[in-house]
């Protein structure tokens, strides 16, 4: 498995359920990655390095990149994973949680995208791959805030899908439904019986489980490689069907 094969990639929320998944799949298929997290965690592998690093930051958006143009001299792959969740109404919303998660999912993608892309110009076949979710195109209830965040993410997508694919620069969204990783568990931990939540919430699914970190990486394994050379500005659901399907007749 060498897909991606002299390829560079800068993957935020690396240490996190879907990113360390991504940063390892990517390593396998032969690219030099940078997980990038607020807490640089011990690298698995000697094809990725770790980096302490805060979307919200505008320095360390800076920082970063000026070194991996010394490092690498271009970036071929960048994956906006980091995020953040609030499991709120509008209503128990404070103004400093809404500002944060903005600032995390939304104002974080904006940044590090901004500083990456004169590497990723640089880049023969550049892809960028932003986490939005099906939250983005349907309301899961009492997450008001993160929903909103994951549509301006869509919106975001395909405005810089028009604005870099003259550069041959690509761009796209992920949108996962359940993926089990440590944000699903704290959404789990504050309902009451989690075991039959959890039962719930695979049995609403046409595929009857929920999503693993690996499910992700493999379609964002593709996206980033050349084989999806023609596929942009696109948000693409990942949900084991959960969004396919008409939930009244479950009622
Ligand atoms: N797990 C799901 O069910 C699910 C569903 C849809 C979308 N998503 C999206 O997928 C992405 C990855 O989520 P996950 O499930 O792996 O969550 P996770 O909580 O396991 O990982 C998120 C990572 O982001 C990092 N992070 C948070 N704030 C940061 C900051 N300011 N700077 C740098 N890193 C920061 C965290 O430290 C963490 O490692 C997120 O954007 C999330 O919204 C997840």
């Amino acid at each position: 498995m060498t897909r991606l094969s002299g390829k560079t990639a800068f993957v935020t929320g690396g240490a996190g359920g879907i990113g360390s998944a991504i940063c390892s799949r990517f390593a396998k298929e032969g690219a030099q990655v940078v997980a990038a997290d607020l807490t640089a965690e011990e690298a698995p592998s000697g094809n990725i390095s770790s980096l302490r690093y805060d979307v919200t930051n505008e320095e360390d958006a800076k920082m970063a990149f000026e070194t991996l143009l010394e490092r690498w001299g271009k970036l071929d792959i960048l994956v906006n994973a980091a995020g953040i969740e609030i499991e709120k109404t509008i209503e128990e919303t404070s103004l400093e949680e809404w500002n944060r998660i903005f600032a995390v999912n939304v104002t974080g993608m904006f940044l590090t995208s901004k500083y990456a892309l004169p590497l990723l110009r640089r880049s023969a076949g550049a892809s960028v791959i932003n986490f939005g979710s099906y939250d983005g195109f349907i309301a899961d209830p009492g997450l008001t805030a993160y929903c909103a965040t994951k549509g301006a993410v869509h919106a975001l997508t395909r405005a810089m899908a028009c604005d870099h694919g003259p550069e041959g620069i690509r761009v796209n969204a992920i949108c996962p439904g359940y993926v089990d990783t440590p944000m699903l568990q704290s959404f789990f931990r504050d309902a009451g019986d989690i075991d039959s939540l959890k039962q719930s919430v695979r049995d609403v699914h046409p595929i009857r489980r929920y999503g693993t970190p690996d499910d992700v990486a493999n379609l964002v394994n593709w996206l980033a490689s050349d084989e999806a050379r023609y596929a942009t500005g696109q948000l693409w659901v990942i949900d084991g069907g959960l969004s396919a399907q008409v939930q009244q007749m479950k009622l």
